[in-house]
């Protein structure tokens, strides 16, 4: 068992020049959360935005920001962002030198905090973190891009992530899902689906949203 299925369409596929109503767009579709893919160029080959564009979202936005922060040294970056009027904010256990002082940081400022592994990273690197975080966040590619393959290999660590963190936690998926692969997730044990391209590249957002749900 898993908590309910939520669906973020993560805006990094979404028209910038358009950004409060493409938000509007996929909250009238259905939305659950929004997912805010922060790039810092140095963990991720991207640069995407900043804690002024969260800020400003914040305004567009009645359903929680879901910020993920592909950032090196996160700790300097979580007031920024909840300042600025995030709801949840994950970071790469790649990326933190102290993770639970970055837990500490995120709770502190009255975020939810959650942890995220890049693909080739072993469940077992969050291990001693699964009880002081709120979420997990399993990177279903590697981070930097939207449109990139889904990568199968994943779903067994889902499996396991979520045998680890029991069955009231939210773990979140992030990478190539669409109708087919949100089935295999789900099933997996995931049960917080990101979607960017599918979403924002379809014509219809309510239509590409409910195919999400009507995998469970
Ligand atoms: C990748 C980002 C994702 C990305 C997902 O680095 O973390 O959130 O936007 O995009 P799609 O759904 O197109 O794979
Ligand atoms: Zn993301």
């Amino acid at each position: 068992m898993a908590p309910p299925l939520k669906i973020a369409p993560s805006i990094l596929a979404s028209d910038f020049s358009r950004l409060g109503e493409e938000i509007h767009d996929v909250i009238r579709a259905g939305a659950d959360w929004i997912h805010v893919d922060v790039m810092d160029g140095h963990f991720t080959p991207n640069i995407t935005i900043g804690p002024p564009v969260v800020a400003s979202l914040r305004k567009h936005s009645e359903v929680p920001l879901d910020v993920h922060l592909m950032i090196t040294d996160p700790d300097f970056y979580v007031k920024p962002f909840a300042d600025a009027g995030a709801d949840l904010i994950s970071f790469h256990v790649e990326a933190a030198y102290h993770p639970h002082r970055v837990i500490g940081k995120i709770k502190d400022a009255g975020c939810k905090a959650g942890i995220v592994l890049n693909p080739g990273t072993s469940q077992e690197d969050i291990d001693y973190l699964t009880e002081a975080v709120d979420f997990v966040l399993v990177m279903t590619v590697n981070p930097g891009f939207g449109g990139q393959a889904f990568i199968p290999d994943m779903l067994r660590k889902i499996t396991k992530i979520r045998a680890m963190i029991g069955p009231e936690k939210d773990l979140e998926v992030d990478g190539g899902i669409d109708d087919v692969t949100a089935a295999q997730v789900v099933q997996a044990g995931a049960n917080v689906l990101v979607a960017g391209s599918y979403i924002y590249r379809s014509d219809d957002y309510a239509e590409a949203i409910t195919s999400l749900r009507a995998t469970v």
